[in-house]
């Protein structure tokens, strides 16, 4: 039995489920859009109205389409709004536990045919899954920073995963004008397997002083064609979920070469995380990012 996915769900409107609320709508889905407050629903969409508004003026979007996009994107205060969605994507924090009280309380408000997905970076998809009523029908949807720009959806099925979720699934992404590559269920996956601990690597390189922000930056732009720096990047991706996919790969992999930086642990617990809060391993609150070591 083929399922068609027609109206999509988004849990967490931060820098990738508005990003995938975004993309949904300009792909012609009806979308509904949820976070802890309603605050936080209306920063979400006040993001991706600055985000469509700067292709409008730049002549790659009509007025026109701007509104259609944000027309279809509906504030879901509560989980009842997803009764008739037929896919709904988890794009909350990076935390386990968080992510397993989402999946508690969202079941019940869900059609018996919804499929949910998490785009959790890295925690096991098999897991998250045996927290929900339906393991069939759960299945990682693991979109890149930022969602509307970058190609890839990396693709994780659980142990319980079915064909007509994964197939499903492959159609909506397909229709999202994104590529697909399949990664089975381990910690961090394949992007994130490879990419963090490199990124951690550079945050040691810091620590240890062996080079300042700006040089292991220009180090691995200018001479490992990079197209943005490893800092700049944890800066982009955010250093709380930096962290949070480390100590995933640490616990989950039990190997010491994934330790998390010590640093990285110091910028988060002073809540300097990145751009998001405008300052990470670079200051962006001046008109340029000034590197903060
Ligand atoms: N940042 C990246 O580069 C990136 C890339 C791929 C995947 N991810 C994953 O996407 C998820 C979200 O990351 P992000 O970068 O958008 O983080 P973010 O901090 O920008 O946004 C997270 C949002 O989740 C909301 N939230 C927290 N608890 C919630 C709850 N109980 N119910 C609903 N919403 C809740 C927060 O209010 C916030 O708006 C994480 O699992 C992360 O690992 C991140």
């Amino acid at each position: 039995m083929s399922i068609e996915i027609r109206k999509v769900g988004v849990i967490g409107a931060g820098q990738m489920g508005g990003g995938i609320a975004q993309v949904a709508a300009a792909s012609g889905y009806d979308v509904a859009l949820n976070d802890i407050s309603e605050e936080r629903i209306n920063a979400g969409l006040a993001t991706i109205n600055g985000n469509l508004s700067r292709q409008v003026s730049k002549g790659h979007l009509t007025e026109e389409d701007r509104e259609k996009i944000l027309s279809r994107i509906a504030p879901a205060v509560t989980y009842e709004h997803f009764h008739d969605s037929d896919i709904v994507i988890e794009a909350a924090v990076e935390n386990e536990e968080i992510k397993r009280k989402i999946f508690q309380a969202l079941c019940p408000a869900l059609k018996p045919s919804a499929i949910i997905g998490t785009n959790t970076s890295s925690i096991s998809v098999t897991r998250l899954a045996s927290t929900t009523d339906r393991p069939e029908q759960f299945i990682g949807i693991h979109f890149m920073n930022p969602v509307p720009v970058m190609q890839l959806v990396e693709v994780i099925r659980g142990i319980a995963t079915s064909e007509e979720s994964y197939q499903a699934t492959r159609e909506l992404v397909e229709r999202l004008g994104k590529s697909i590559t399949v990664a089975e269920d381990f910690p961090g996956f394949i992007v994130n397997r490879i990419l963090l601990p490199m990124i951690n690597e550079a945050i040691y390189t810091l620590y240890e002083g062996v080079g300042s922000v700006e040089s292991i930056d220009t180090a691995m732009r200018l001479g490992a064609n990079h197209p943005m720096g490893p800092l700049q990047l944890a800066d982009f991706i955010g250093l709380d979920t930096c962290l949070s996919i480390m100590q995933v790969l640490y616990e989950g992999l039990a190997d010491s070469k994934y330790r998390p930086c010590p640093l990285l642990v110091k910028y988060v617990e002073a809540g300097w995380l990145g751009r998001k809060t405008r300052r990470g391993f670079y200051d962006y609150r001046g008109e340029k990012p000034v590197p903060t070591r």
